[in-house]
C-alpha cells in the first residue's frame, strides 16, 4: 500500500477517519499539508488520552488528596528566614553567573487567547513611559545582568509553530535589542491535536488539523529535541532560569535564587509567593508521599485552601508563580521520550472553543467550548526531581503577569505594579515620592533595566549618579 493510503488507513482503523473527510476535494498541496500534519500525530497517545482524560467528565476525575500537606519553603529573611544562608546563596549565584554557568529561558509558545492580542505575546508593549515590549524588557535585563557579572548570557526562547516566524522577525527588526544574536536561541515547542468531546481529532479547515502547543511542560522535551541542551553543554551552562513571557516584573536573573538551587543540589527549584487571599487562583506547593507537587486550585477543595494554622495563617500559603531554576541534566532526563527510559509528564485536559469545520466543510467559530486540548505543565516535573526546593519571593519583586485584557492581571495592573516597583527603589534610595496606600506613586515614570533591574543594580546606579536625576512626571532613568 502506498504511504498515503497506509496513513489514511491507520487513521480509519483508529476511528479517526473523519480527518480525511474532505481529502478528495483538496488540491495536491492541501493534501500534502494534511498528510504531513497527520503524520505528526501519535494515534496511540491520542487514544490513551481519550480514554483517560476525555471519556471521563472533568468533575468525575478524582483528585488524590491522601497524605497531602503544605510544602516547606525557604523563608525570606524579612519573614524569619536565615539571613546568612540567603547571603551565601546570593554569593554562590553571583559566582555561577561570573563563571557563565547560567542561561535565561523564556517560554513564549502560549496562544495568549485571554489577552486577545494579535501577535506573539512577547511583542506586547507594557512599560509605562517608553511602551517597551515584554521581549525588550527581558532582553535589557539579560544584557544588564551580563554586564554586571562580566559574562554575557545566553537566552533560550521557546516559541510555537504559530508564532515562531513572527517572533524571530520581531527580534530581527529590533536588532536583537543589542544582544549578541549568536546567544539568542529560538526553538519551537511540540504540538498536539485537539479532539471533540467524543474524542475525534478536529479539523481546523478541510486541509489542516486543529493543532495547538503542548503546554509549557512541553518545554522540557522541546529543549532536548531542539538541541538547546547541547548548545548549553558546549557553552558550559548547567542551569536554566525559567520564566514566562507575560511577566515583566520577574527577576529574570536572580543570584540568590540561582545560589539556593546550586547549594541545595536541587534539580528543580521554584519560587513561591504567599497567596494574596485564600481563594486566589494559583497552584499550591504541597507534599504528598514524600514528593513535592503542585496542586491546582481547581483540584484543591475550598475548605483546604482556607485552612489556617494556630496563628491564623493560611496553611496552604505557597502559591506557584511559574518561576523555576532547572538543572540541564534533569531536563535531559525528563526530555527523553518515555520509551527511552525518560519519564513522561502527564497531560492535562483543557476544554476550549476550537475553530473547526462542520460536516459540509464550512468554518465554525464556536460560542462555547466544543472540544479538548491537551497540555503538559512544567511544574509536574517537580516530583521527578532530586532535592526539589521551594524558596519564597515577594510578589512585588517578581510577579505581575499580563493575562487578561482587563481586570485582574491585565496591562493596567501590570503597569501599576511596575510603577510601584520603581517607586519603591527610588524611595529606598532616599527620593521623596508620594504614593497612595498601595504604594502607587502619583507620577508616572520608568526605570530602564539598564539603570536597574533589581534593588541592588538600581542602588548601584543611583549611587553612581553624581547629580541625581529629577524625579518628575514622565521621568525615564537609563
Ligand atoms: P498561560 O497558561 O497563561 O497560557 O501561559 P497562554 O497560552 O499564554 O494564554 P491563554 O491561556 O491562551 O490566555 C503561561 C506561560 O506559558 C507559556 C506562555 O507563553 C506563557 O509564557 N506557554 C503556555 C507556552 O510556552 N506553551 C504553551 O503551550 C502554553
Amino acid at each position: 500500500m502506498a504511504a498515503t493510503a497506509q496513513l489514511i488507513d491507520r487513521f480509519q482503523r483508529a476511528g479517526q477517519g473523519q480527518v480525511f473527510a474532505f481529502f478528495d476535494q483538496l488540491t495536491p498541496a492541501e493534501q500534502q499539508n494534511l498528510l504531513s500534519e497527520a503524520g505528526e500525530i501519535d494515534l496511540a497517545e491520542v487514544e490513551q488520552l481519550n480514554r483517560t482524560l476525555v471519556a471521563k467528565t472533568a468533575g468525575a476525575v478524582g483528585v488524590d488528596l491522601e497524605g497531602l500537606a503544605p510544602a516547606p519553603y525557604e523563608l525570606l529573611p524579612a519573614n524569619g528566614g536565615d539571613a546568612a544562608a540567603w547571603a551565601a546563596a546570593k554569593q554562590t549565584g553571583e559566582a555561577a553567573l561570573r563563571a557563565g554557568r547560567v542561561a535565561a529561558f523564556t517560554v513564549a509558545g502560549g496562544q495568549g487567547t485571554r489577552l486577545g492580542y494579535d501577535g506573539p505575546k512577547g511583542t506586547f508593549r507594557v512599560t509605562p513611559v517608553k511602551q517597551k515590549s515584554l521581549f525588550q524588557i527581558f532582553a535589557e535585563k539579560i544584557l544588564a545582568a551580563g554586564n554586571r557579572y562580566g559574562q554575557p548570557l545566553h537566552w533560550f526562547i521557546m516559541t510555537s509553530h504559530q508564532n515562531h516566524v513572527a517572533t524571530e522577525a520581531f527580534f530581527g527588526e529590533h536588532n536583537h535589542f543589542g544582544l549578541d544574536r549568536a546567544r539568542v536561541h529560538f526553538f519551537r515547542q511540540g504540538r498536539m491535536p485537539a479532539v471533540s468531546f467524543e474524542g475525534k481529532i478536529l479539523l481546523e479547515t478541510k486541509s489542516s488539523l486543529a493543532l495547538s502547543p503542548d503546554g509549557h511542560g512541553g518545554s522540557l522535551r522541546a529543549l532536548a529535541r531542539s538541541g538547546a541542551l547541547d548548545v548549553m553543554e558546549r557553552a558550559g551552562i548547567d542551569t536554566l532560569s525559567y520564566f514566562q513571557v507575560d511577566n515583566p516584573l520577574v527577576r529574570a536573573i536572580d543570584p540568590a535564587f540561582i545560589g539556593w538551587h546550586l547549594i541545595k543540589r536541587s534539580e528543580l527549584t521554584s519560587k513561591m509567593v504567599p497567596k494574596a487571599y485564600a481563594e486566589e487562583k494559583v497552584g499550591h506547593f504541597c507534599t504528598q508521599r514524600g514528593k513535592l507537587i503542585v496542586v491546582e486550585y481547581s483540584d484543591l477543595p475550598m475548605a483546604i485552601q482556607r485552612e489556617t494554622d494556630a496563628a491564623g495563617k493560611l496553611r496552604y500559603l505557597a502559591g506557584s508563580v511559574a518561576i523555576h531554576m532547572l538543572d540541564r541534566d534533569f531536563i535531559r532526563r525528563m526530555g527523553q521520550s518515555a520509551g527511552d527510559a525518560g519519564v513522561a509528564l502527564p497531560f492535562h485536559r483543557a476544554d476550549k472553543k476550537i475553530p473547526t469545520v462542520d460536516a459540509t466543510g464550512a468554518a465554525v467559530k464556536p460560542e462555547k467550548a466544543n472540544g479538548v486540548k491537551f497540555e503538559m505543565f512544567v511544574f509536574d516535573a517537580l516530583p521527578f526531581a532530586t532535592n526539589p526546593l521551594v524558596i519564597e519571593a515577594r510578589r512585588a519583586d517578581d510577579f505581575s503577569p499580563v493575562k487578561n485584557a482587563d481586570g485582574l492581571d491585565s496591562p493596567k495592573t501590570c503597569r501599576e505594579d511596575q510603577l510601584r516597583q520603581f517607586a519603591r527603589w527610588l524611595v529606598a534610595n532616599g527620593v521623596s515620592l508620594p504614593t497612595d496606600a498601595t504604594g502607587l506613586p502619583a507620577i508616572t515614570g520608568e526605570v530602564s533595566p539598564w539603570f536597574g533591574y533589581d534593588e541592588d543594580s538600581f542602588a548601584a546606579s543611583w549611587a553612581a549618579c553624581a547629580v541625581k536625576p529629577a524625579i518628575v512626571d514622565g521621568y525615564y532613568l537609563t
